[in-house]
């Protein structure tokens, strides 16, 4: 495994294989690396020759009041991870590399419209803008075949699969199903950021969404009545401030009708103390 911190000599290690035919898969990351994102580069490794990791906490997707400074990172058992597994190449770039000026701003942004304003991009102001443009940044500099992407950030997942429709990006996307903890919480670098008695009160989110399947099993087609029960679930875990429950289409995270008729995905925010969780489930009939 090859640990590569510049740009250029990223694109002169990905051009010598992809002179030798190789295809190059990608899977962006933050770091602070669990099972989740190693899935995702077993996936990547299964699919392409050549697997490139990038571990860049990304300044434009935080606000200013948010965990950039918190957010959590270990860079040498990250390393340990990816060389275990026996990943090829992993760029990780020093802020002033990705956005030279050193303010970790950029003069140009990615702005995925509509799908970047709704749901979390409602209360996080910029993020997905933050995202699409380091991502798009990232395949510019990667040029990867295939990319990975967690479902767990679901809404993210379709920023990033309409921003490479409408751009003609020259790079296949591929969502990874969310990888859980024995107890059922979505596998997450944040989860690190809860306390003891945070992190046994936050299966209260895979339980809500137990709940909504289950309710959809047993014929409730309802929009409002599955709301009403996951808000009412969520609400018996007094540790936990819901942020957000919604409902919406699986595919084009438009708002539904009344009833469902088609598959909907039901996504959740929850903050424990500064910590914000997000899940997702689709709920299939
Ligand atoms: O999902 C993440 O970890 C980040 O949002 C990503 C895609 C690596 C962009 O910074």
């Amino acid at each position: 495994m090859q640990l590569i911190r510049t740009i250029a000599d990223l694109r002169t290690a990905l051009r010598a294989e992809r002179s030798a035919g190789k295809t190059v898969g990608f899977v962006p990351t933050m770091g602070y690396l669990h099972i989740g994102h190693l899935t995702l580069a077993k996936h990547s490794q299964l699919n392409c020759d050549v697997t490139v990791v990038s571990i860049f906490v990304n300044p434009t997707q935080f606000s200013p009041n948010e965990d950039l400074a918190q957010y959590p990172r270990n860079l040498p058992h990250d390393l340990k991870l990816l060389e275990e597994q026996g990943v090829d190449y992993v760029f990780a770039p020093e802020v002033d590399e990705m956005y030279p000026d050193g303010s970790g701003k950029t003069s140009t942004y990615v702005d995925v419209g509509d799908l970047s304003s709704i749901l979390m991009g409602a209360l996080r102001p910029n993020h997905f803008r933050g995202v699409a443009t380091v991502v798009s940044k990232l395949f510019n500099i990667v040029q990867p075949d295939k990319a990975f992407f967690g479902e767990k950030d679901y809404q993210q997942l379709a920023v990033i699969k309409r921003m490479v429709t409408d751009l003609n990006q020259p790079v296949e996307v591929f969502g990874v199903p969310t990888v859980r903890e024995p107890d059922g919480l979505a596998c997450s670098s944040r989860n690190s950021l809860l306390s003891a008695e945070d992190r046994a009160a936050a299966i209260i989110l895979p339980q809500a969404m137990q709940l909504a399947q289950t309710l959809v099993d047993q014929g409730e087609r309802s929009v409002s009545v599955l709301h009403q029960a996951v808000l009412d679930k969520l609400q018996q875990e007094a540790r936990g401030e819901v942020e957000a429950v919604d409902i919406r289409d699986a595919e084009t995270l438009a708002e539904t009708a009344e009833l469902l008729t088609a598959p909907a995905v039901l996504l959740l925010t929850v903050r424990f103390g500064k910590t914000r969780l997000i899940d997702q489930h689709v709920l299939r009939f």
